[in-house]
């Protein structure tokens, strides 16, 4: 893989470090907060303090490096950050432990500014479009014993070559674009992500036919905008390079499902308006494709949605919904949904159980409505009481688990091909793995399965998991 020139400079920053460092056995402790994007990034930061000699560590009273990747999409990640931050205090002055700070939530001015002023031990603030200067940033704090701030306003560029420390021996995450050009009202992303990026087709299927070479046998495929990979530079004629036939999601979609060796293919997250006929084809066509797809909804009523920026109605949704069952076999849906937004009446709730009854989702992801400084959304005047809200989300949840619950019968006495991912966490005697519907399937047996693709018979449900048995 092309390896940027700009990470070619930090890796003499992670070469000196990796000096200072030497025969001191330094640990790092990492929290991640938010979607699977971040994740990746922490892989990206784990595989870069490895290099540089330090060791990973959940123990509190070990560590030398605290590093926090943030996530601002909601408030609730906010009390997250400062209660841990208080607990960093005492850290550092036990143990001198310097403390870095990173991610989306440090793109918001009134949060470095709290940091500043309240937490003034925090040794380093690092922004979404810097994170590949981490090693530089670091070496820096260690070196100069600064404190530093380090922060891109404008859009990041996109780098190859990071050095990356994954989670699973089975599953891999492959961030493929970043940034998001829809603003809808209520979301901070593209104010902390910044405007949409492309990595280069080529780029993309060398890491993934590296990682199908190292065993990876499930790739999951993140952008914040997964669907709408190369369209920006497609409509501004910005020129890239075509490898293997690669210009758009789709093509990147059945150039991935060639690789020998990978199994299974997902993506998040996608938007409604990007599922093109060419993509809905791509993934009927493509067996590797998993044939549970997100579908973001937010909500069901269209005049929510006009004033949400959805650029979809209620019944476009559903439309959608229709052509794509029609067209992929064996098709189920997961959605996100948002309850609360200003001006949203009963009947406009009303609409989004209406399309969560007809649509039968397989999982729905459900968030309160939180207002984000610097978005339309909070902006507006008819703020939702907290009370009504509540109310609402209580009663969709009720519709969706009884949903699930139906749903899940239709799993009992089928044979589903279950990827083992290891112990299950609730019960160590018990292995845990996923169906292609994302399904967690708990089961008994040796611990050779692990990190392996089996057949499983399901005997029962429990409304989050189902219960297997080896079949065979
Ligand atoms: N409040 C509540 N939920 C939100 N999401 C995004 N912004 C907000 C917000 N301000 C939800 C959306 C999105 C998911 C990742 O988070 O449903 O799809
Ligand atoms: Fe946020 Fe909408 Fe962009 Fe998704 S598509 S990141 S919800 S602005």
């Amino acid at each position: 893989m092309a390896i940027s020139k700009e990470i070619n400079d930090q890796k003499k920053y992670i070469e000196k470090i990796k000096e200072i460092n030497k025969d001191k056995k330094l640990k790092y402790s990492i929290l991640t907060m938010g979607c699977q994007l971040n994740e990746n990034d922490s892989e990206k930061i784990c595989g870069m303090l490895e290099e540089m000699g330090y060791v990973k560590t959940t123990n509190n009273d070990e560590v030398d490096l605290a590093v926090m990747n943030t996530c601002c999409v909601r408030e609730n990640a906010e009390d997250k950050l400062f209660g841990k931050l208080g607990e960093l205090k005492r850290l550092k002055e036990n143990r001198g432990t310097i403390v870095a700070i990173g991610g989306c939530m440090m793109q918001e001015k009134h949060i470095t500014d709290k940091i500043k002023e309240s937490y003034p031990f925090v040794d380093m603030i690092f922004g979404t479009h810097t994170l590949y200067k981490f090693p530089e940033d670091l070496y820096k704090v260690i070196e100069e014993k600064n404190k530093l701030i380090d922060i891109l306003d404008i859009d990041g560029k996109v780098f190859e070559g990071l050095p990356i420390k994954r989670d699973s021996k089975v599953k891999a995450s492959v961030t493929i674009m970043n940034g998001c050009n829809n603003f809808c009202s209520y979301c901070i992303v593209p104010y902390v992500r910044g405007r949409e990026r492309s990595r280069m087709p080529k780029d993309i299927i060398d890491e993934v036919t590296e990682l199908a070479k190292k065993g990876y046998k499930e790739i999951t495929l993140l952008g914040q905008n997964v669907n709408s990979y190369l369209r920006v530079e497609r409509e501004n004629n910005v020129e890239f390079e075509e490898y293997q036939g690669i210009n758009s999601f789709a093509t990147l979609l059945e150039a991935i499902n060639k690789i020998d060796g990978i199994e299974r293919i997902r993506f998040v997250s996608p938007h409604p308006k990007d599922f093109t006929d060419d993509v809905i084809d791509a993934i009927a066509k493509c067996d590797k494709v998993c044939k549970l797809i997100h579908l973001p909804l937010q909500a069901g009523s269209t005049e929510i949605l006009k004033v949400m920026n959805r650029k979809y109605t209620k019944e476009q949704y559903l439309e959608l919904v229709e052509k794509m069952k029609a067209k992929i076999p064996n098709l189920t849906l997961s959605t996100d949904i948002i309850v609360g937004f200003p001006g949203e009446t009963d009947e406009d709730f009303e609409d989004t159980l209406d399309v969560v009854k007809k649509v039968c989702f397989e999982q729905v992801y459900m968030f309160i409505y939180s207002r984000r400084i610097g978005t339309p959304g909070d902006k507006m005047e008819n703020q939702v009481p907290d009370e009504i809200k509540h109310k609402h989300f209580d009663r969709l949840k009720e519709l969706v688990e009884s949903q699930i619950e139906k749903n899940n019968q239709k799993y009992i006495g089928t044979i589903q091909k279950v990827l083992v991912e290891g112990k299950s966490k609730n019960n160590e005697n018990m292995l845990t793995g996923r169906t292609d519907s994302n399904k967690v399937v708990i089961f008994e047996g040796s611990e050779d399965l692990i990190d392996k693709m089996i057949d499983l018979k399901i005997i029962s449900e429990h409304m989050w998991y189902l219960k297997g048995v080896v079949n065979g």
